[in-house]
C-alpha cells in the first residue's frame, strides 16, 4: 500500500497535486511520501515486536537526508557501505550506536572514520579486512565490534546481478569455514565478535531462501557457542522484494517474514537486526516525467519523455518492470494504446517500456514511474550532462524540495582544466 492515489481525476502524494509540484519544481523530479516510509518502516518494527531487534534501514536504497531522518525519527538504525553514506546518516542525526558498516571493500580510512565517531557493528566479509580492522582498531586505542557476514550458498532466486548468498558470489565467508575464521578473529585483540551477519539478495519474493539461510545461522549460532564465542546478536540483511505491479502475486509480507525469523532464530536469545532497504523506500517514491514528443515509427509509437536511463537506470541495467501511469487520470472506458516509452539519451538501452498501453498522451503530459523510490535517484547521474533530477518530500498536505535541481554552471563548473590547455 502506498499513499499515491489518484483523486477527482489527478494523481496526488498523499495530500499534494502531483501537477502541482511539477509546476513549481520542473520536471522530471522524484517524490516522496513520508507516510509511506513510516508505514513500511513500522511494518518491519512490529513485525519483530516482542523480540530485541533494530531495523536498520539500508540507506543504499535512497539516501537523502531528509528520508534518512524520517526514518530515524521513527526509531531506526541504518546499514551503511561507504564513509559516505555513513557520513550522511550521522549528518542526518543518526547516533553512531545505530549504524551498522557492510561492505564488501571496507577500506582501513573508511573503517577508521566510523571507529572514531561511533559504529554499532562491522559486518565483516573477509579475513584480510578482519585484520586491517583489527589494525585500525589498535592504533586507536578502541575495540571494534564485529559480525562475521557468512555466505550460506542459497539460492535467493533473484535477478543474478542481485543475488549474493551463492557460493560463487564475491559476499562473505563460506560458512563451512566459519569455525576456523572465527577463531581467528576472537584471538585478535582489537576487535569484539558479537553475531553473524547473512544477506542473500534483494528483491526476494519468497520466504523460502530466507528460511534455509536462516536454519544454517541457527545451527551455526549453537556451534559458535559450543566453542566458546560470546554469539548475541544476528544480522539478518536485508532483501524482502516488493510488488512491482498489481497482480495478485504479490511478495510475502514483512509479518509473515518476521515470524519466518521468530520461529527459525527465535529460541536462540539473539538480538535480531534486519537491513530492508527496498521495501521502506520502493513505493515510497515516484519519478515524474514529462512527454516532450509523440512520435510515430513503424508499427510502433514511441513517447519520448524527459526522464532518461541517467535518472533511473533500472529498466537498462536489470530488465526491470516499473508500472507507468498517466498523473491525469484516464476516465473509465479510456481506450489505451501501446507505446514505447523512451528517454532522450542517445542509446538504445534508453527505453523505460515497450509496448506498454496507455491512455493516448500528447506532449506535455505527465506521467508516473511507480516503485521507482528505491535505488532510482542513488543510482542516478549526470550521463549525457542531464542535471541530477530534484528530489521532493510531502508530508500530508505540505511539500519540500529535498535535493534542487543543480544549474548548468554547478555542473560544468567542476571540471578544471590543466594549465597546458
Ligand atoms: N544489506 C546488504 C548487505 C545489502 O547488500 C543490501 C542490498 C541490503 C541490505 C538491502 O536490500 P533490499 O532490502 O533493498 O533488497 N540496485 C539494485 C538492488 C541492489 C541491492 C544491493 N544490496 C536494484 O535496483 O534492484
Amino acid at each position: 500500500m502506498d499513499h499515491f492515489l489518484y483523486r477527482d481525476g489527478a494523481l496526488f502524494a498523499e495530500d499534494v497535486s502531483v501537477a502541482e509540484i511539477a509546476a513549481a519544481v520542473g520536471t522530471p523530479f522524484y517524490v516522496y511520501s513520508t507516510a509511506t516510509l513510516l508505514r513500511h518502516f513500522q511494518l518491519f518494527d512490529d513485525a519483530l515486536a516482542g523480540t530485541d531487534h533494530l531495523v536498520c534501514y539500508a540507506m543504499k536504497a535512497a539516501s537523502n537526508q531528509a528520508i534518512l531522518r524520517t526514518l530515524a525519527q521513527a526509531g531506526a538504525g541504518m546499514d551503511v557501505v561507504s564513509e559516505g553514506e555513513y557520513r550522511r546518516a550521522r549528518a542526518a542525526g543518526v547516533p553512531g550506536e545505530k549504524i551498522v558498516f557492510s561492505g564488501v571493500g571496507k577500506t582501513a580510512r573508511e573503517i577508521r572514520a566510523a571507529l572514531t565517531d561511533g559504529i554499532r557493528q562491522f559486518n565483516v566479509e573477509s579475513e584480510p579486512e578482519m585484520d586491517v580492522i583489527n589494525a585500525v582498531a589498535l592504533d586507536l586505542g578502541v575495540v571494534a565490534p564485529i559480525t562475521i557476514r557468512v555466505n550460506p550458498d542459497v539460492d535467493a532466486k533473484t535477478h543474478a546481478k542481485i543475488a549474493t548468498g551463492k557460493s560463487e558470489n564475491k559476499f562473505g565467508i563460506p560458512i563451512s569455514r566459519a569455525s576456523e575464521v572465527y577463531a581467528r578473529a576472537a584471538a585478535l585483540p582489537g576487535l569484539e565478535v558479537i553475531g553473524i551477519d547473512v544477506h542473500i539478495g534483494s528483491q526476494l519474493t519468497e520466504l523460502e531462501p530466507f528460511r534455509l539461510a536462516y536454519e544454517k545461522v541457527a545451527e551455526l549460532t549453537e556451534q559458535l557457542r559450543s566453542e566458546g564465542h560470546n554469539i548475541r546478536r544476528l544480522d539478518l540483511g536485508g532483501g524482502l522484494g516488493i510488488p512491482y505491479t498489481r497482480s495478485n502475486d504479490a511478495p510475502p509480507l514483512p509479518v509473515e517474514y518476521g515470524q519466518l525469523i521468530k520461529d527459525s532464530l527465535g529460541h536462540l536469545g539473539c538480538e535480531i537486526e534486519i537491513e530492508p532497504g527496498r521495501l521502506i523506500a520502493g513505493n515510497a517514491g515516484l519519478l515524474i516525467s514529462d512527454v516532450i514528443y509523440v512520435k510515430s515509427g513503424e508499427g510502433r509509437d514511441f513517447l519520448i519523455v524527459d526522464a532518461a536511463m541517467n535518472d533511473l537506470i533500472r529498466p537498462a541495467m536489470y530488465e526491470a518492470h516499473h508500472d507507468i501511469v498517466a498523473v491525469k487520470e484516464p476516465a473509465p472506458g479510456t481506450e489505451m494504446q501501446p507505446y514505447d516509452i523512451v528517454g532522450p539519451v542517445c542509446e538504445s538501452g534508453d527505453t523505460f517500456a515497450k509496448q506498454r498501453n496507455m491512455p493516448r498522451l500528447k506532449s506535455g503530459d505527465l506521467i508516473a514511474f511507480r516503485s521507482a523510490g528505491a535505488y532510482g535517484a542513488v543510482m542516478s547521474s549526470e550521463y549525457n550532462t542531464r542535471p541530477l533530477i530534484p528530489e521532493v518530500l510531502v508530508n500530508g498536505d505540505q511539500f519540500a524540495v529535498i535535493r534542487p535541481r543543480p544549474t548548468f554552471d554547478e555542473i560544468i563548473n567542476r571540471d578544471t582544466i590543466p594549465e597546458w590547455l
